[in-house]
């Protein structure tokens, strides 16, 4: 039997990463996220960091007034990105940890040891229709804390999966389908992320509850040889031969 569609968020965190490098306008994130739309994305991933490295809060005020594509929103649990989101109301706020001297979000969120913090922002997001996930390492103790915390998706980090040589990946493997199997029992939709390529991504989306991958640097890096909307595409044929 088929299963369910596996949806592709594309990040275009990066295309104002190049933009910010000169100032300007050039390359627009908002185009590149018209371009993933016509490449086959079902959404697209945007991630406003407190330093607004890459995206600026004038690109999330396009972003949602300019595409057709739900738009989610990473973020960190703060006031101040609460208050954006709730201005905004986008499709879905994706909560990250985040750190000011990281390069990119390392890790899954500690949702288990922050509760507290966790427990209005997950609560007041929902209450005004935003659907929440939650950035996590792929382990019992962080899904028990979505479950308390009434989230309806869970992220599970795929980092430390995507670094490893392709010979020694079956444990991690196992370890994100165990995790997404728990999630998807309790009711919670499974999702995946982070350092996904063309090489690495079918084991992923081949875990059958699985029902989302968000995925930014290599498209975008990938889109300077072969175009943006070719990269979606080749990244979407894949996942769509993995189910
Ligand atoms: N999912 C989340 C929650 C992220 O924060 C990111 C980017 O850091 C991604 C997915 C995409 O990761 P990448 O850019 O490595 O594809």
């Amino acid at each position: 039997m088929a299963q369910d569609k596996l949806r592709l968020g594309v990040n275009i965190d990066h295309v104002a990463t190049i933009r910010n490098a000169r100032g300007g306008e050039h390359p627009d994130p908002v185009r590149a996220a018209h371009a993933a739309e016509a490449a086959g994305a079902d959404g697209i991933t945007a991630h406003l960091r407190e330093d607004r490295r890459h995206i600026t809060d004038g690109d999330i005020e396009r972003l949602m007034s300019e595409i057709r594509l739900p738009l989610n929103l990473e973020m960190a649990a703060t006031e101040e990105m609460l208050a954006i989101a709730l201005r905004h109301r986008p499709h879905a706020a994706c909560i990250v940890p985040e750190k000011r001297e990281e390069r990119t979000t390392e890790g899954g969120l500690d949702a288990a040891g922050q509760l507290e913090v966790l427990t209005p922002v997950v609560g007041k997001l929902s209450a005004a229709g935003i659907r929440v996930s939650l950035f996590i390492e792929a382990e019992p103790q962080q899904i028990e804390a979505a479950i308390r915390l009434g989230a309806p998706v869970v992220e599970f980090h795929t980092g430390r999966y995507a670094h490893l040589a392709a010979d020694q990946r079956e444990s991690e493997l196992k370890r994100i389908a165990d995790a997404a199997a728990l999630a998807a029992k309790n009711g919670i939709e499974p999702h995946a992320g982070h350092g996904l390529t063309f090489d690495n991504v079918s084991p992923i989306a081949a875990i059958p509850q699985v029902r989302e991958l968000n995925i930014g640097h290599f498209l975008i890096g990938e889109a300077i040889f072969i175009g943006l909307e070719e990269s979606v595409r080749r990244m979407r044929a894949l996942m769509d031969a993995a189910r």
